[in-house]
């Protein structure tokens, strides 16, 4: 019997198209679990849609002068397009913005507000008095409690990760009108993750220590240790759904909120559309329900989502979270903003025919277990040594062959020698052996042992040469070709998840579909005749062709071009606009002195950070700097610095800092010291005035 499956793909937000970390971190693993799975006879549900809510939605609407509407409109298009041209084979791509998803969040959150599952709070929040606006999320841009980082959103810091009320941080700043916002009551819903935090503990840390990846939970069981509190799941915003209850005028759920719940309305949609009920997807204990998702989802995946179907009490939690880490572009983290990225709907304008590439280049460098960087020439090599050289040449070998030989015919094999017996039984073990891959998420290992069934199979040519033995053998020639026949169509077969493309192209070469029963990844292992003797197949076609130098330099020129775009955008914000007056008192108040720079070293799991010992002249204190990216803790040791002194201490991540270095950029936006020639000749302490 068929066995349920319900597998979710996070839901992309729509203020802009997706790149190549969308496609490597979820989609394509994804799509190549769902389509295994179809390939097992399994009942598979596979579910998407765009998240159509949020603050960087409306933000990217205010700059354009254009509504929110307009925006989700533009992008989901664009994205929906994307995945249809990439293979990504959902069985529905809904949106947010549809009345089955306003309808199923609010009754949501209707049924938990009934069941008294929320606690109801009035709280400071913060407030732009210019705007006259409340700041939730992305409206907020300040200092990261956790790491440092200058530029965290109000909900989430991207450089470490942690997931913070806006209110956490330090040095808050209106994203909307640069100011200083101030604290403001109103009156939210709070989703008591405390309440949940023992089923929690239960359920993840004793339940899924084994079976869940080690990053995803790793996380959880930070969050769990650092203690659960309760997450507003309601904000003051008029883009999105509104609060269904009584109090609720003028307030929207929260992203985080509806967005998961779009799975489940997504399935609703798929499931009216097919005749078939969607509660079994949802409901029943025998469905296996999965997540697939980019590592900075993982706490809403693990944590909140499960709390709220927990709350609900009538749904099933997931399976599992497969979540991925992020994938680099050529050394740098992918960007929207800084148009660090493959787009594509670009990629594809230069690379027409060669989804099934990018598919493949992503999956076997895919970012599993840490980041990865894509690089152009790992792209090209993937495709010229692999694809062409490999699983194409095999391919095009064994049909121009049985062409040439058996205008085209599956010869009919005669005795098999031990190599063929090896082989076929080589052969036969593959579908296991790739399988098994897929079922622990090992998506990379799984496309290296495709390719190794296509090496089998141009190995056992180049040993067994046909071309050669054709001369004085043709009995032997006909089992041979017979043998690699048999290997080219488990491969047609087995590819169709990672090259779905590929797959259809060779399994029409081959005539599959004239077969009575075509090869199956059962028939495979089985060891059944997959071509048989007498079958016609058709001509050749290459399957793919070889990637220039020139076409991978066009693609380096193009970054290249955004990081000049970028290097002269940021020396453009040295010249921003003047700030408001102050007096002399005001400046007097600022302590600034020459230092010397004793010691340094990294902050311990932080990117950014390096705690340092300055000798300021008065004292030799502790520093802690948002320079470790630019700067190796020896290179600073021994350098001359100007500090402000008088900064009242604050703690990063557990150490004291007691003052600030003074930094600037250069022109190419890399980050500098302000260090004046003559610092060098000048005492430790001595003020700057
Ligand atoms: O990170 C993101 O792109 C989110 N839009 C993912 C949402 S996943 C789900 F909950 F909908
Ligand atoms: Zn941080």
């Amino acid at each position: 019997m068929s066995k349920r499956y319900t597998i979710t793909a996070a839901l992309p937000y729509t203020n802009g198209p997706i790149h190549i970390g969308h496609l490597a971190g979820v989609y394509v693993p994804a799509d190549i679990y769902a389509r295994y799975q179809r390939l097992q006879g399994q009942d598979v549900a596979f579910i998407c849609g765009s998240d159509e809510h949020g603050v960087p939605i409306t933000i990217k609407a205010k700059k354009e002068g254009v509504t929110p509407q307009d925006i989700v409109d533009k992008y989901h298009a664009i994205i929906k397009q994307s995945f249809i041209d990439f293979g990504i084979s959902f069985d529905n791509y809904s949106r947010t913005s549809a009345k089955i998803h306003h309808d199923t969040a609010s009754e949501f959150f209707k049924t938990l507000y009934d069941k008294g599952e929320f606690i109801e709070e009035v709280t400071e929040q913060l407030y732009d008095e210019e705007a006259n606006q409340f700041l939730a999320d992305r409206f907020v841009v300040g200092t990261c409690p956790k790491c440092g980082n200058e530029e965290s959103y109000g909900d989430q810091c991207e450089n470490c990760g942690t997931s913070h009320n806006a209110t956490d941080l330090i040095n808050p700043k209106s994203a909307i009108t640069g100011k200083t916002p101030i604290l403001k009551e109103t009156k939210h819903w709070f989703l008591p993750l405390d309440k949940h935090e023992a089923f929690l503990k239960e359920w993840i840390l004793e339940g899924h220590k084994k079976d869940w990846k080690s990053n995803v939970y790793g996380q959880c069981k930070s969050w769990i240790d650092d203690g659960l509190r309760p997450r507003a799941v309601t904000r003051d915003l008029d883009w999105g759904i509104p609060v269904p209850v009584e109090g609720g005028e003028g307030k929207v759920l929260y992203v985080w909120f509806d967005a998961p719940i779009g799975y489940i309305s997504s399935t609703k949609e798929w499931a009216e559309r097919e005749g078939k009920d969607w509660e079994p997807y949802w409901k029943d204990e025998n469905t296996k329900l999965l997540h697939f998702i980019g590592k900075d989802n993982i706490v809403f995946h693990c944590i909140i989502f499960p709390a709220m179907l927990k709350a609900e009490g009538s749904y099933i939690l997931p399976d599992n979270v497969p979540a991925n880490e992020f994938l680099n572009l050529e050394g740098n983290k992918l960007s929207t903003s800084k148009n660090w990225a493959v787009w594509l709907h670009e990629y594809l304008q230069d690379f027409p025919d060669k989804q099934d590439v990018l598919r493949y280049a992503l999956t076997a460098n895919a970012p599993e277990t840490k980041d990865n960087d894509f690089t152009w020439k790992d792209f090209q090599a993937r495709n010229n040594n692999e694809l062409v050289a490999i699983f194409g040449n095999f391919i095009n070998r064994v049909v121009v062959l049985t062409n040439k030989y058996y205008d085209g015919v599956v010869p009919k094999p005669n005795e098999f020698s031990t190599v063929d017996e090896e082989t076929l039984a080589i052969l036969k073990a593959f579908p296991a052996v790739i399988a098994s891959s897929i079922e622990r998420y090992r998506f990379r290992e799984a496309s290296q042992e495709l390719m190794n069934l296509a090496r089998l199979g141009n190995k056992y040519l180049a040993d067994e040469e046909p071309w050669k033995v054709i001369k004085e053998d043709e009995e032997r020639t006909q089992t041979i070709m017979y043998v690699a026949l048999q290997i080219a169509s488990a491969l047609a077969t087995l590819s169709e998840p990672f090259l779905p493309f590929t797959s259809k192209k060779l399994k029409s070469i081959l005539c599959h579909a004239e077969l009575v029963e075509a090869s199956t990844w059962n028939s495979i292992s089985e060891g059944q005749e997959l071509l048989p003797a007498n079958h016609k197949i058709g001509k050749a076609e290459l399957l793919f062709s070889k990637i220039e130098d020139a076409e991978i330099q066009a693609q380096l020129d193009k970054l290249e071009a955004s990081k000049k775009a970028n290097a002269s955008a940021s020396s453009a914000q040295v010249t921003e606009p003047q700030k408001e007056m102050i007096t002399y008192e005001d400046f007097s108040k600022l302590d600034i002195r020459v230092g010397t720079i004793l010691e340094a070293e990294k902050m311990p799991k932080t990117k950014k950070l390096l705690v340092l010992k300055v000798d300021t002249g008065i004292d030799t204190r502790t520093i802690v700097s948002g320079i470790a990216e630019s700067f190796s803790p020896e290179e600073v040791i021994g350098k001359k610095v100007t500090v402000l002194v008088n900064l009242a201490p604050r703690a990063l991540r557990g150490v004291e800092s007691q003052g600030m270095i003074l930094m600037t950029e250069d022109e190419s936006g890399n980050l500098v010291f302000v260090n004046p020639d003559n610092h060098n000749k000048v005492a430790n302490g001595l003020r700057i005035s």
